[in-house]
């Protein structure tokens, strides 16, 4: 068996060109990763402050934790699992390794939307497992539909839903996601449902997998809603029968997540007043962006109804997202991620801006993509 490749995160190459750019003094507004600028909920951090001086930070699995995110699915989404069922990781990025390593043996095909999270198809490759692509154009609001998922021949052993979903964050329907899981069932597809974004939706609140299918397995993080990306901590809900497989799994791969982290997280399920102003903040900025970008000729945009993406077509203006990127880097200190991340098909003629940051950097991003984005249509031929 040979080594697979794995392609490289774009986006990380703008960022640090965008780094070293600020290093010599330039004005960069970073929209190229899907991180909040701000902070952790400040009391998360005060709790943070005070175990450090009495905790010895040992290795740590708190079942504290674990019992306020079981308590999350009942009273978000009206879902009764077991705390055992949850497995504290360190990110959603390692709850998808030990998801998709339960789940699945190698060799194995898995299912996900084009375009999607860049490393979906990385770490499937990673774990010599075989990414089956199912394209997902405006027509879908670049989403699965059951249609696709039963149009797949051979059956794929597993399909990855993203709900709100990145780059676009466009939400599955109700009726569409239990489409999905009656096809899924009938199939005897295996559901890893990555649900790292709820929280953040402008429109009704995304639906749980677990809702409807139990056996799914879901990936979630403090990254995004709870504005703790580097605090790396996240969980993943196995049912039942996988506890076993997972936690052993966790342990041998990754032991467990930082204490320091565990405590804090705890905190912030209760800091909903803080975090629900960071939500308004993304909801303004997305008004923004979906009234001041057609304008410039980006108005082939699905608008995001969650998470704080906005992913535009610039098929008019080049057929090189990543050398677009790197010139709009250049111009006018303001980075992106190329489409390419998300689609290595079609994402030549796409880009993505993050809208987590303030709403005064999305202004002063507008003001000055404005004139760009006239004199890019002017170079056009
Ligand atoms: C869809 C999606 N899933 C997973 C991740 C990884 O998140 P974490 O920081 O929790 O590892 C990201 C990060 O941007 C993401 O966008």
């Amino acid at each position: 068996m040979t080594v697979p490749p794995i392609d490289p995160f774009h986006a990380i190459g703008i960022s640090t060109i965008a780094h070293r750019m600020a290093a010599e003094g330039r004005d960069i507004i970073h929209m190229e990763f899907g991180q909040p600028s701000t902070g952790a909920p400040r009391e998360a951090i005060a709790a943070a402050h005070r175990v450090l001086d009495s905790d010895a930070m040992g290795y740590w699995e708190s079942m504290p934790l674990k019992a306020r995110i079981a308590r999350h699915y009942r009273d978000s989404y009206g879902v009764d699992i077991q705390p055992e069922q949850v497995i504290l990781t360190c990110g959603a990025s390692p709850a998808f390794v030990l998801a998709l390593g339960c789940c699945f043996a190698p060799g194995a095909r898995v299912a996900l939307a084009r375009p999607g999270y860049v490393a979906y198809r990385n770490a499937l490759r990673a774990l010599h497992l075989h990414p089956v692509e199912i394209a997902c154009g405006p027509a879908e609001r670049f989403q699965l539909t059951a249609a696709a998922v039963a149009a797949l021949d051979p059956a794929p052993d597993g399909l990855i839903v993203a709900s709100p979903a990145n780059p676009t964050g466009t939400i599955l329907p109700a009726e569409e996601m239990q489409a999905i899981v009656r096809v899924c069932r009938a199939r005897g597809i295996r559901i890893v449902s990555d649900e790292i974004y709820h929280g953040l939706s402008y429109i009704d609140p995304a639906r749980c997998i677990l809702q409807d299918d139990p056996e799914a397995l879901v990936v979630n993080s403090f990254s995004k809603y709870f504005s703790m990306a580097g605090w790396r901590l996240g969980w993943l809900v196995v049912p039942p029968s996988l506890i076993d497989a997972a936690r052993a799994r966790m342990g041998n791969l990754f032991l467990t997540p930082p204490s320091l982290s565990q405590h804090a997280g705890l905190v912030a399920f209760d800091c909903r007043d803080e975090l629900e102003g960071h939500v308004r903040t993304y909801r303004h900025n997305r008004d923004l962006m979906l009234d001041r970008l057609p304008p410039m000729g980006l108005n082939r945009i699905a608008p995001p109804d969650g998470a704080f993406y906005i992913y535009a077509d610039i098929g008019h203006l080049t057929d090189d997202s990543l050398a677009f990127c790197t010139r709009l880097l250049a111009d006018t200190g303001i980075a992106t991620a190329p489409g390419l991340d998300f689609d290595p098909v079609d994402g030549h003629r796409f880009m993505r801006f993050s809208f987590a940051v303030s709403t005064d950097r999305v202004e002063e991003a507008l003001a000055r993509m404005a004139s760009w984005f006239d004199a890019a249509h002017a170079r056009r031929p």
